[in-house]
């Protein structure tokens, strides 16, 4: 008997800097996660459905990694047509794949291990390639994917680092003002390493953007970005604005804690 869960997120609507943002609460994290996966399942499969393929950018870190981990399980993994999935990153660290420092590594084991999807069908960013050659080849596959010159994901997925950073698009780096390529390699100094991340003009191109956020550790971080007027290079997450798609946070209370009336 499938558990039905019932998920009763604070949902409103709200203007961030001019554009309408949908803001989702939920009581813990792990509601949250479960409920980023089913509308994950819900946008997939709408995708497939209506253009026979899903195109899905997945961001790293932490905070998605139990949200991959639904999705490869059941009830969940078997409601997508995994073959018909073609998955991207929405940056990587620049380390070997097997490297504990991964994304993609990440992705591998929490769902790419679980589901049948065609090996061609996961664009990843070559992390133990030159950061600029990497970029480059990252770049030209989403030039092959994408020919009208969109890349338009039917969902792109962003977590939210403290910084205001989303992707690897940090505060004060060359990737901010990156405008032509859809992908490019930064040197992240506060990191001492390098990255490849898409560029504003990539994401922004998505029909749904989704972020995900969770922990007290991020409220502070959540209130700045909320309290923006309008985007600054100064926090990074304020100028994904998609051009005609929505945008859509996910959060727990506790990330949400100074922004929850
Ligand atoms: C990465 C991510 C990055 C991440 C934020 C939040 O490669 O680290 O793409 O943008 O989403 O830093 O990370 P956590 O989810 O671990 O807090």
């Amino acid at each position: 008997m499938m558990q039905v869960f019932m998920i009763l997120p604070t949902t409103e609507s709200v203007l961030m800097g001019q554009q309408k943002a949908k803001v989702n609460i939920f009581r813990s994290a792990g509601e949250m996660e479960l409920a980023s996966a089913l509308e994950i399942v819900r946008i997939m499969k709408i995708a497939v459905e209506e253009r026979g393929v899903g195109q899905m950018g997945l961001s790293g870190g932490e905070t998605p990694r139990s949200v991959y981990k639904l999705l490869g399980s059941q009830p969940l993994r078997s409601q997508v047509h995994w073959e018909k999935v073609h998955l991207f990153f929405s940056d990587e660290r620049m380390v070997p794949p097997d490297d504990a420092g991964s994304n993609y590594r990440m992705v591998e084991q929490e769902l790419l291990s679980a589901v049948d999807i065609p090996p061609a069908n996961v664009h990843r960013i070559k992390g133990e390639f030159e950061p600029g050659i990497a970029a480059k080849e990252y770049d030209r596959e989403l030039s092959k994917m994408f020919p009208n010159g969109r890349t338009e994901f039917d969902l792109m997925l962003l977590g939210l680092g403290g910084d205001g950073h989303t992707a690897s698009l940090f505060p004060g780096t060359a990737a901010l003002s990156e405008d032509r390529a859809f992908a490019t390699s930064l040197f992240v100094p506060h990191l001492g390493n390098w990255r490849v991340t898409l560029t504003y003009r990539s994401i922004n191109s998505a029909r749904a953007i989704l972020f995900l956020v969770s922990g007290r550790q991020k409220s502070k971080i959540v209130r700045q970005i909320f309290d923006a007027n309008e985007p600054s290079m100064t926090l990074p997450a304020t100028c994904v604005r998609p051009t005609h798609g929505s945008i859509s946070w996910f959060f727990d209370e506790e990330a949400a804690a100074l922004i929850n009336p």
